[in-house]
């Protein structure tokens, strides 16, 4: 039987949002704003980001310097509150939560690892004392923190490191440590802001596997923002931010090659909003001059997107050599 044609005009179609979506997700943000206003200037650092995280996940945050991944990041840990929007980490609502459930949130529900190695660990402290310490304002017992203290080391690889302080120990090193301090409480997710920036990548792989190791052991979920693009590899996914907004997704899977190989396959997503809107990657609209407007047209399969150009044939028109998009 063939659906009726829908004769609504393209902005009637694109204000029709359905409800929520994501319900299930572990990190649900919808329409997030994040506005700072300082000295009468006001800064829109989120502007409508949407955003799911399935729990247990491992993801990447990747986008240009002051695209709003750290405004992102303290808000997901509860240390920034949201403009308007929704936010919200398995129960907690990060927008209306009070101070009292804030500070909870913040103690149990998640673990954080900072850029500056300095800011994770106390200087005075060795690491074993470092990642003891979560457990100890938390209420666990002496003989279980030490038995745990030294699983967690050995989890990140570094046992040897158990009574070394920070100053003894190298930058990868002191990341390793900050990890497993993140996790001593067993939080559901754990955030990173470029827990690699100031590392080399032999040494940002070490940290990586860390953080893929307490994924994969513990279950708790991972968002970690960098700047490395051969370590947002080792993600599962990775999420472009551009302007406030999530603009483009990486996608990667293992499958069996043809040989019984494993094989990693990547495949690249534009991110499509609540509202319907979807960001065209710069290269594509140059290298079809589409600007301003495009004309779209639903196909079986697929949305047809071409330029207002009237040098470039509409579909269907003999082909010879005009340019023709499709995205789907
Ligand atoms: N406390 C603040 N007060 C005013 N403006 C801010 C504040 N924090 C961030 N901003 C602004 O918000 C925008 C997003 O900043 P944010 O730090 O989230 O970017 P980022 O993606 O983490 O960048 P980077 O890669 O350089 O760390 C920027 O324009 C920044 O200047
Ligand atoms: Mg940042």
């Amino acid at each position: 039987m063939s659906e009726a044609v829908d004769y609504a005009t393209l902005e009637q179609r694109a204000t029709a949002r359905g409800p929520v979506f994501g319900e299930h997700a572990h990190i649900v943000c919808d329409n997030l704003v994040r506005i700072y206003k300082t000295e009468g200037i006001e800064v829109v650092a989120l502007q409508g980001l949407d955003l799911l995280v399935d729990q247990g996940a491992f993801i990447a945050l990747v986008g240009a310097s002051g695209s709003g991944k750290s405004t992102l990041l303290n808000i997901l840990s509860g240390l920034d509150v949201p403009t308007a929007g929704v936010a919200r980490v398995g129960d907690a609502d990060l927008l209306s939560m009070s101070a009292k459930e804030r500070l909870r949130y913040r103690r149990e529900v998640v673990g954080f690892v900072w850029q500056q190695t300095g800011r994770n660990l106390l200087g005075y402290l060795t690491a074993a004392e470092n990642v003891a310490l979560p457990m100890q304002f938390a209420g666990v017992q002496r003989a279980d923190r030490q038995e745990r203290v030294e699983e967690l080391l050995e989890l990140v690889g570094v046992g040897y490191c158990a009574d070394r302080r920070p100053d003894e120990l190298s930058g990868g090193e002191q990341q390793r440590v900050a990890v497993a301090v993140a996790v001593a409480n067993e939080p559901e997710v754990l955030f990173a802001d470029e827990p690699t920036g100031e590392l080399d990548t032999a040494t940002s792989a070490e940290v990586f596997a860390a953080l893929r190791t307490v994924n994969g052991a513990m279950g708790v979920t991972v968002v970690v923002v960098t700047h490395d693009p051969l370590v947002a590899n080792h993600v599962d996914r990775t999420v472009g931010i551009r302007d406030g907004r999530t603009s483009s997704e990486v996608l990667r899977r293992t499958e069996l090659n043809e040989l019984g190989h494993e094989e990693v396959v990547a495949e690249e997503y534009a991110v499509l909003d609540r509202a319907g809107r979807l960001q065209l990657p710069r290269d594509f609209t140059t290298a079809l001059e589409m600007e301003r407007r495009v004309r779209l047209a639903l196909e079986p399969d697929h949305i047809g997107v071409w330029p207002d150009h009237a040098r470039v044939r509409r579909p269907g028109a003999s082909s010879g050599s005009d340019q023709e998009s499709s995205s789907s």
